[in-house]
C-alpha cells in the first residue's frame, strides 16, 4: 500500500526506541508518566458515567460543565470563560489542532532544543518546516537572542514548555516578557505547552494564560491526574481561535470521551490537596536523584525546579545514544539527550516518576558504567 510522504518523511521517536531495549527486569527511568495511583474521585465519576449511559458522542468542543470548571479551575493564571476552553483527546492532539489550525505549507515554527519530540513533526504534519532555538545552560531559559536571529518572514509560530520536557526548567517571567514582546512586534503566535504547571517545587508557574492575544495555551490532566491512559488534554485559547480549533476537532474526533470528561469533572474539586502530596512526593524523589547524579564524577545538574525529569550533562567523549544504549545494556532504561533536538547532545533525560529504591538502583548503575568508561 502507498504511504504518504509526509508521514513517510518523519523518523521513529527516539524515546520509543530504548524501550525496545528494555529487559522485564531493567530499571526504567525512562517514562515519562507518574506512577502515582489517580484520584479515587476520577474513577468513580468516570464509572458513574459510563454505567448512567452517558456512553454517546457529546458536544465537539467538551461538554460545558467540565469547560467552566476547568476555566474556575485555571482562572489563577488568567481570566477566561468556559468558552475559551476546548477539551482536547490529549495534550499531545492538542498540539497538532493548534498546528493544523494555524501552520500552512511553507510556514515555519521554531521549537525550543532540547524539547519534547512532537513539535518538530507536527510542524512538518502540516507542511511546515521547523527549527531550533536553543535553551540556555543551566536554567535552561529560551536564548532570546538565538530566537532572534532564527526569525524569518515565514516564522509563524515559536513554541514554549513551562516547566520543560526533558529538561525540568521553569520559564521566568523575564523570559515570558521577552517571548509575548517578539510576538507582540512581529505578529507570531506563541504556543505555550503547560502540561506540567503542577509540578513546581521552588518558585511558581509562569502561564502565558493571560496572555491570550499572543498565545494558545495546551494543557492536559495525563500528568495532573495521573490519567496517561485516559487521553484527556485541553486548549485555553482566546475567542476568535475557539472556532477554527473546534472545527480542526470535529474532524479529529468528532468529540472527546464522554465517560472520562465526567471523572475529570468529579476529581476537580479535589486537586488541590492531591496535587500537594504529588509535588512532595516528586520534590523528594528529585533531590535525590539530583544528590546522587551530582556524586558521580563526570556527571553534573542543577537540580531542576519543575516536571518531573531529571536532565544531567556528562563529560565523557561519547555521544548520549551510545552511553543510553550502554546503560540499557546494564538494565538502565533512560532517553538520550539527541532525542531531544540537537542541543540535547551530551546529556541523558531520566524520569523522577518512579520509586526512591528504583531511583538509587537505577544511580548504582549509572554510577557503575560511568566509572568503567572513564
Ligand atoms: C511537554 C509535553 N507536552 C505534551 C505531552 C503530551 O501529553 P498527553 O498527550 O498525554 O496529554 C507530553 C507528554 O509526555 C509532554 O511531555
Amino acid at each position: 500500500m502507498k504511504i504518504s510522504k509526509r508521514i513517510s518523511d518523519i523518523p521513529m521517536s527516539g524515546i520509543r526506541k530504548m524501550f525496545d531495549l528494555a529487559g522485564p527486569d531493567s530499571i526504567n527511568l525512562g517514562l515519562g508518566e507518574p506512577d502515582l495511583n489517580p484520584p479515587v474521585e476520577a474513577i468513580e465519576g468516570m464509572n458513574a458515567a459510563a454505567s448512567k449511559g452517558l456512553n454517546k458522542y457529546g458536544p465537539t468542543a467538551g461538554i460545558p460543565e467540565l469547560r467552566n470548571a476547568v476555566a474556575d479551575r485555571f482562572s489563577k493564571y488568567g481570566e477566561m470563560t468556559g468558552d475559551n476552553i476546548l477539551i482536547t483527546p490529549s495534550g499531545s492532539s492538542a498540539l497538532l489542532e493548534i498546528f493544523e489550525s494555524m501552520v500552512d505549507p511553507g510556514d515555519e515554527v521554531l521549537i525550543p532544543s532540547p524539547g519534547f519530540v512532537i513539535y518538530g513533526p507536527h510542524a512538518q504534519l502540516c507542511g511546515g518546516s521547523f527549527d531550533e532555538y536553543r535553551l540556555t545552560d543551566g536554567d535552561f531559559q529560551p536564548d532570546i537572542d538565538d530566537i532572534q536571529s532564527k526569525i524569518k518572514s515565514n516564522t509563524r509560530m515559536i513554541v514554549v514548555t513551562t516547566p520543560s520536557n526533558p529538561t525540568g526548567g521553569v520559564l521566568t517571567e523575564e523570559s515570558k516578557k521577552a517571548l509575548c514582546d517578539i510576538a507582540q512586534d512581529k505578529d507570531i503566535t506563541i504556543v505555550a505547552d503547560e502540561v506540567y504547571d503542577s509540578f513546581v517545587y521552588e518558585g511558581k508557574h509562569v502561564s502565558f494564560m493571560d496572555r491570550l492575544d499572543v498565545s494558545v495555551v495546551v494543557n492536559g490532566f495525563s500528568k495532573m491526574m495521573a490519567v496517561t491512559g485516559w487521553r484527556m488534554g485541553f486548549i485555553c485559547a482566546n475567542r476568535d481561535v475557539m472556532d477554527p480549533l473546534v472545527k480542526m476537532q470535529y474532524h479529529l474526533c468528532a468529540s472527546p470521551n464522554m465517560p472520562a470528561q465526567y471523572g475529570i469533572l468529579n476529581a476537580l474539586p479535589v486537586m488541590d490537596g492531591y496535587l500537594e502530596n504529588a509535588r512532595s512526593v516528586f520534590k523528594t524523589r528529585r533531590d535525590l536523584i539530583s544528590r546522587r547524579i551530582n556524586e558521580i564524577p563526570g556527571m553534573s545538574i542543577i537540580p531542576p525546579r519543575g516536571a518531573f525529569y531529571a536532565f544531567p550533562s556528562y563529560d565523557l567523549n561519547m555521544p548520549s545514544s551510545e552511553l543510553a544504549t550502554e546503560l540499557a545494556k546494564n538494565k538502565l532504561i533512560c532517553t538520550p539527550g539527541s532525542a531531544f533536538g540537537r542541543y540535547g547532545e551530551k546529556h541523558l533525560r531520566f524520569s523522577y516518576a518512579a520509586s526512591e529504591e528504583k531511583i538509587e538502583t537505577g544511580m548504582d548503575i549509572l554510577e557503575n558504567v560511568m566509572g568503567r568508561l572513564r
